[in-house]
């Protein structure tokens, strides 16, 4: 285990996803944990994150020094690498050259921590720079605003670098990490994703015993997944519950029957309401009025049939496909990762007292898609993009009604086909596509005019959703959807495509 210190949540979650690329498993702790808990975690090597703070600020966080003399490899990124610096007897000073973005780094002496590089380009977001580095630990490279970028200590297996080498504008970043996991910390790079599967498998079978577990099925990577470790563990004692609201994509229902239950052998209880919800949703063109509408009726059925089901079987877990980015602790303390569980539970009654299995929880999406494999599940169904709760509910601009959403699903189910016959499913992140309801154009086809609906084509690229950039589709692909969804979706006589980035935008319109 590589504990990655957080003193400013982005970094550190980098930071453990680029361990754990390495073949070594990482977790990350607030710094605020105390000295005792760290080093009760047994770690082979811990890492300190970057943080938007100088080290010499009034509240400024802090590690115990008692970390540094513990005898563990330590390595400093930006705040953690002057941190280091400080707590180890060397200079750090604000020089008043701050460095932000692509920096050129020239490599004085490469060490082990540099080894094979002799200069590159890095990203650099810093204030006060190490000016000396700390005494017994050699200095690597410089840049012009950072007279110390790198330095190391071997006897100590200590080292750090001024810049970000988690981020992927670094040249070397994942070189210099990997040097400090095996070349100075001596970490075996044995861990991979795929091996969490037989660990979780058996933690299920020993928490559960021969108790009932209830697990929901959204139709998501994460709940298949989820839902195909504890199967694998305790095989009928899990029945799965899928809702079919009606709001979902063409083929989506039979996929969950197809990829996931044939393949896996779960007892799955599919709960037909499409009539509850456009019930619900008549008449709702305000936004939020219809997620409010969605989430609280999935909420209402969910409860139903998990009371039906523990009425006649007894249920005594919930299996939540929470996933570790949910439940990392930041800066902010231990509360963090209860709100989200309690809140991903989805408003269960309060007199319903499941305790939670949570099979993902220490696992990256990346990772977890690495888990469907190794379950053997279908690579379409891993690979899947994400796709939101309230379904194309939110993706049909106006009031929701049957008829529109066989539109909607009809001409989404042609884009998304031809996106895949493309070979872009994996380089588009998420592709939504929208029936603008309320609007209505005119066109012409055969020898009659038209009267409407546009269809709006959305590809993004992005790597959390937190920001998104639009997909830039070949277009020879865009022609292809435009003629097929103009062509076969009577109802649809126009299609366009969004450019915006998020932000301004959001990825849904919605
Ligand atoms: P936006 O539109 O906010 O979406 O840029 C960001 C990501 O979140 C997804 N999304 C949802 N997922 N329930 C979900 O499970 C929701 O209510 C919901 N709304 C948006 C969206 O598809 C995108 O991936």
């Amino acid at each position: 285990l590589v504990v990655v210190i957080d003193f400013g949540a982005q970094y550190a979650q980098l930071i453990a996803r680029r361990v754990r690329e390495a073949g070594v498993y990482s977790e990350i702790m607030p710094h605020s944990a105390s000295a005792e808990r760290i080093l009760e975690r047994k770690p082979a090597a811990i890492i300190l994150s970057g943080g938007p703070q100088s080290v010499y600020a009034e509240n400024s966080p802090h590690i115990h020094p008692a970390i540094f003399d513990a005898g563990v490899p330590v390595m400093g990124i930006c705040y953690g690498f002057q941190e280091m610096a400080a707590a180890m007897g060397g200079v750090v000073a604000k020089t008043g050259l701050s460095e932000f973005g692509r920096t050129p780094v020239e490599v004085d002496e490469a060490g082990a921590l540099l080894e094979g590089c002799t200069g590159a380009t890095v990203w650099m977001s810093h204030g006060d720079s190490v000016t000396s580095a700390p005494e017994g630990f050699t200095p690597l490279a410089h840049t012009a605003g950072a007279a110390v970028a790198a330095y190391e200590n071997t006897t100590k297996r200590m080292a750090g670098v001024q810049w970000h080498p988690e981020v992927l504008h670094s040249d070397i970043g994942q070189q210099v990490i990997e040097n400090f996991l095996v070349k100075i910390a001596g970490c075996s790079q044995d861990w991979q994703a795929s091996s969490i599967v037989d660990e979780a498998v058996a933690a299920v079978k020993k928490k559960v015993g021969s108790k009932k577990v209830l697990c929901a099925l959204s139709g998501g990577v994460d709940s298949m997944v989820a839902a195909a470790i504890v199967q694998k563990a305790i095989g009928d004692q899990l029945t799965c519950v899928y809702v079919d609201h009606g709001l979902q994509r063409k083929g989506e229902s039979d996929q969950v029957e197809k990829d996931f239950v044939e393949i896996t052998g779960a007892k799955l209880v599919v709960k037909d309401v499409s009539d509850r919800f456009l019930a619900k949703l008549a008449g709702v063109i305000d936004p939020e009025a219809k997620r409010k509408a969605i989430g609280n009726e999935f909420i209402r059925v969910f409860e139903d049939t998990a009371r039906e089901i523990a009425d006649a079987d007894g249920i005594d877990f919930l299996v939540q496909g929470t996933l570790y980015p949910d439940v990392v602790e930041s800066g902010g303390g231990e509360g963090a990762a209860n709100i989200k569980s309690h809140h991903n539970v989805g408003g269960l009654p309060e007199d319903m007292q499941f305790q939670l299995i949570e099979p993902l929880r220490t696992l990256f999406k990346d990772e977890v898609r690495a888990a469907g494999m190794q379950l053997g599940l279908p690579e379409k169904l891993v690979y899947r993009h994400p796709f939101p709760g309230p379904g194309l509910g939110i993706r049909i601009i106006g009031e929701v009604t049957r008829e529109r959403l066989d539109i909607l699903r009809e001409a989404d189910f042609i884009a998304r086909e031809e996106l895949t016959k493309a070979g872009l499913d994996r380089s588009i992140w998420q592709f939504p596509v929208v029936l603008l309801a309320d609007v209505r154009s005119v066109g012409v086809q055969g020898d009659g005019r038209t009267y409407g609906h546009p269809i709006v084509l959305r590809p993004v690229t992005s790597e959390d959703a937190m920001t998104a950039d639009w997909g830039r589709l070949p277009y020879e692909v865009l022609e292809k959807m435009s003629t097929r969804i103009t062509n076969e979706v009577r109802e649809v006589n126009r299609v366009v495509v969004d450019i915006t980035s998020k932000p301004p935008a959001t990825i849904e319109w919605e």
